[in-house]
This record gives structure tokens, sequence and C-alpha cells, in this order.
């Protein structure tokens, strides 16, 4: 567990840090062909609009993320957002693209005004005095624009430090033997904490599947109005298959909710099959932008506790022994699912 929170803390970390990092104003072009091409020929148009002012995926004018961010972005992918290799788009084309939006969100800040070298927020705050006294607007402009990409950043941030208190709880709770009595007021939290992170973005496929699991865990827990929570968690399933029908991590997590849940999320046959679907889809190792990581052996996991729960002792060592196969250094595997179906 330590290893989950340490992961998470760094990323959030690095997404702060870079949040800090003032974003160099982008240098106008005449020419915004070569962006919008790349635009349309990376296939970020499918999912974010012709003008980037959203589909499936969120709006990205104006857009938050410098270049460096960008291109981290397209490369690792980022929740249902998945890698975009080189051949889509080139190291030139996302600078192309970055350039594309960075115009599409108004008019570019002046080169003058860009700063030198990475500062924090209090340099931006002298910036910001030092253009108010000196009436110069131009300044002041670039000053909202790095702000409000500062802003951006810390709302993934934020996002994903939300996402990442609730797996804590959400993998505290799950490998418990019996879970504890703290266990309901935990699961509240962490259903606080989801919630939380859906405001600041409810176009996350993930966020809601997760909200659906975490409403299951809770029904397990007992002494909670049961049918408020199952009406949440189907709707909350409705949104994440409405927003990635074929979502791999939303399949799981329906997958997880109806083995927890099967009364209130289609029983466990349904569940199994959501799960062996997860489990060809999903990667054998974590990826990317991707928060919580949720790979081919956690979708082995819940289908041996699918089989357990049907009675089936062979065919749940046969899931657990596929999930150990895909992650050795899983201890609660190991020391805990496949010896409860010892022979
Ligand atoms: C298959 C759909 C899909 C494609 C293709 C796609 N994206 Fe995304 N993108 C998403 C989704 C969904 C999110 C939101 C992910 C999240 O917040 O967890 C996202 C998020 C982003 C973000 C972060 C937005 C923010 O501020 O939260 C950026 C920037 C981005 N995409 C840029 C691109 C670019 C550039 C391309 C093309 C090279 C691209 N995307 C292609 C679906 C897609």
């Amino acid at each position: 567990m330590s290893s989950v929170s340490r992961a998470g803390s760094t990323s959030l970390l690095t997404a702060v840090g870079l949040a800090c990092v003032l974003v160099s104003a982008a240098a106008s072009s005449a020419q915004d062909d070569p962006g919008k091409a790349a635009f349309e020929k990376g296939g970020c148009v499918v999912c974010h609009g012709a003008s980037g002012d959203g589909a499936n995926g969120p709006a990205l004018v104006p857009l938050g993320q410098n270049l460096e961010e960008l291109t981290r972005i397209v490369r690792g992918g980022l929740g249902q957002m998945p890698p975009i290799p080189q051949s889509k788009a080139s190291d030139a084309d996302v600078a192309a693209i970055h350039d594309y939006l960075t115009r599409l969100g108004g008019p570019p800040a002046p080169r003058a005004t860009s700063p030198a070298s990475a500062g924090g927020i209090e340099d931006v705050n002298v910036r910001i005095d030092r253009a108010r006294l000196d009436h110069d607007l131009a300044a002041l402009a670039a000053a909202v624009e790095s702000t409000t990409s500062a802003l951006s950043q810390i709302a993934i941030a934020e996002r994903t430090a939300h996402l990442a208190a609730a797996y804590a709880t959400w993998e505290w709770v799950v490998q418990q033997p019996t879970p504890p009595p703290q266990s309901t007021k935990l699961v509240d939290q962490a259903i606080d904490h989801v919630e939380r992170a859906l405001q600041l973005n409810d176009r996350v496929a993930d966020s809601h599947a997760f909200m659906a699991a975490l409403c299951a865990l809770r029904v397990t827990l007992g002494s909670s109005p049961a049918p408020t929570l199952a009406a949440r968690l189907g709707s909350e399933l409705a949104q994440a298959t409405a927003l990635a029908p074929d979502g791999p991590r939303v399949l799981l997590l329906a997958g997880v909710t109806a083995v927890l849940a099967p009364a209130a999320a289609g029983g466990l046959d349904a569940a199994e099959r959501q799960l062996r679907r997860a489990q060809e889809l999903l990667p054998e190792a974590a990826t990317g932008f991707a928060w919580p990581a949720w790979t081919s052996a956690d979708a082995a996991v819940w289908l041996g506790r699918a089989r357990q729960q049907h009675g089936d002792k062979a065919g749940a060592r046969k899931a657990y022994e596929e999930a150990l196969r895909l992650r050795p250094r899983d201890r609660w595997i190991a020391q805990v699912l496949l010896p409860s179906v010892a022979r």
C-alpha cells in the first residue's frame, strides 16, 4: 500500500511542480493550417471536437497546458485518452497542435512578457504587480494566461489527489479479510473524494465507474440506505458506459461493481462477462497517466472472486494463478487470495 500512495503523491507533486512552471507565451504564427491539420491527423478532433471545443473528451480551448505537459499527455494518455503514437502525431505535430490550440484560445501573449526561466507563483505575483504599475496591458494578459494555465494544472493534480485518496481507501478495505468498523466511514469519505473529482471533470468515464464500484463496496458494508446506493451505482455505471462504451477500465469496474453488489448491478454472470472482456482489453502493465492504473491482473483477481462466490474453487484458483502470473509481486494474491482457494 505504501507504494500505492507513494506513486500517487509522486504524480501529484509532478503535476503541481508543472503548475508552478510559468508557461511561455506561444509564438504567434501566421499559418494556422499545420496545427489544424495535425489536430485532425492526430485524431484529436474525434474526441475533442473540430475546434477543440469538446466532444467525448473535454474542451481544450483555452488550452491549459504548456508544450511539455501537452506532449506528456499525448504520449502517455490521460484517463480515457489513449496514448497517441509518433506515427499519428510527431513531436513537430504536437508543437503545431499546441500552437493551434493556443491561438484558438485568444490573442497570443506578446513575446516580451514571456518569462526567461521557470518560476513559482510568487514570480507571477511580482510580474502582475509590476505590470499593474507599468500599465502594461500585454503583460497583464500574459499573466492571465499563465495563471489560468497553472490553475488547470492544479485542477488535474487535485483530481488525481482525490482519486488517489479514494483508491488507497478502496485497496485498504478490499484487502481486509473482514472490513473493520471504520471501513464504513472511510468508504463514505472515499465517495466524497470521487464526488469532488467528478465536480472537477465529470466527463471522465473512469471516475464514474470508480464511483459505482465504491457505492457497491459501501453496499457490502451495510447500514446505509441500500436503495439510494443502488440507484446511485446504476446511474454512475450508465454515465461511465455512455462516455466509454467499450472502455477497458469501465468494463473492469462495472464487473467489480456487479461482483460486490450483484443484485444492484446485473448479477454475477454479467460481471464475469465484463471481467473477461476487460481482461482481454486491459494492458498487462500500467501505462501513462491513467490513475488508478488498473491492469488485466485486476480483472483476473475479480474474476477469481466471482468464481469463488459461485463456489467454484478450481475456477477461482485458475483466475488467481493467472493474476499472479500477470503481477508476480502482488502479495495479496500470493498470500491471501490463492491460499483461500487452496486444494
Ligand atoms: C479517444 C479519444 C481521445 C483522443 C483521440 C484524444 N483525446 Fe485528449 N483526452 C480525451 C479524454 C477523455 C480526456 C480527459 C481525460 C481525463 O481528464 O482523465 C483527454 C484529455 C486531454 C487533455 C487534458 C485536458 C485537460 O485540461 O483536462 C489534453 C491537453 C488532450 N486530451 C489533448 C489531446 C490531443 C492534442 C490529442 C490528439 C493528438 C488528443 N487529446 C486525442 C480523449 C481523447
